[in-house]
């Protein structure tokens, strides 16, 4: 995948039926998601259990896209081949993961994937200031991971910071959790141009009447397009 920062809305299915993974990863393809995000919870990391690459693997043949995956898992390195194989064209792991970010974001890459570092809201830009040439994309958690549905944190300060830092890079900064119409629009003036988005996607829609999904999307993009840097 080559790097374009043009503004890209990526559907958590965190908050789609765990009981369809599949059609509803083309589901949102077909209603206008640019990549799809896949966010993968160890219990340990964070307070909540979700899948592993097993799961990857099976929804891989469902996107046609980008398949966007976020660990929050502890440790990560064991995993990282398992993802790879999974068929994940990004993997990001948290800079709180453990000791050695550095030596994570090598062994993402050595797998051919893109490799994303993800900043919990207690944790300063500055964190990722000796990665970002090992890095991909920066994604700045908008809400403490672990659940969807969360209150949006503002990051916006810490955003701009990061758009000062990576510069000209072909770094992407996306934005996770509480993202809807009324958030969008913030942390884009501040510099991000990947937004995932749970709850404000799949409300309102379903496999069968997948509409609400493209009028949630449309609704998010619109409100970013405006202030979009
Ligand atoms: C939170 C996850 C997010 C979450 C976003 O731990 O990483 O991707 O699904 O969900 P919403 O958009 O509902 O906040
Ligand atoms: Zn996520």
């Amino acid at each position: 995948m080559s790097f374009d920062r043009s503004l890209k809305i990526a559907p958590s299915i965190l908050a789609s039926d765990f009981a369809n993974f599949g059609a509803e990863c083309a589901a949102v393809e077909a209603q206008g998601a640019d990549w799809v995000h896949v966010d993968v919870m160890d219990g340990h990391f964070v307070p909540n259990i979700t899948f592993g690459a097993a799961t990857c693997a099976a929804i891989r043949p469902h996107i046609k896209g980008v398949m966007d995956v976020h660990l929050m898992i502890s440790p990560v390195d064991a995993y990282i081949d398992g993802f790879a194989d999974a068929g994940a064209d990004i993997i990001t792991a948290h800079v709180e993961a453990g000791p050695h970010i550095h030596r994570t974001l090598q062994a993402i890459r050595a797998t051919g994937a893109k490799a994303g570092v993800a900043l919990n809201p207690g944790t300063p830009a500055e964190a990722v200031a000796h990665l970002l040439d090992l890095t991909d994309l920066v994604c700045v958690m908008t809400v403490n991971p672990g659940f969807g549905g969360q209150k949006f944190i503002d990051m916006s300060a810490k955003i701009k910071t990061l758009r000062n830092m990576i510069g000209d890079r072909p770094v992407h900064i996306e934005i996770d959790g509480g993202v809807d119409p009324s958030t969008a629009p913030l942390v884009v003036a501040a510099g991000a141009d990947v937004l995932v988005a749970g709850s404000a996607v799949f409300k309102g829609g379903s496999v069968e009447n997948p509409e609400p999904y493209g009028k949630n999307i449309r609704a998010i993009r619109e409100a970013a397009a405006g202030v979009y840097v």
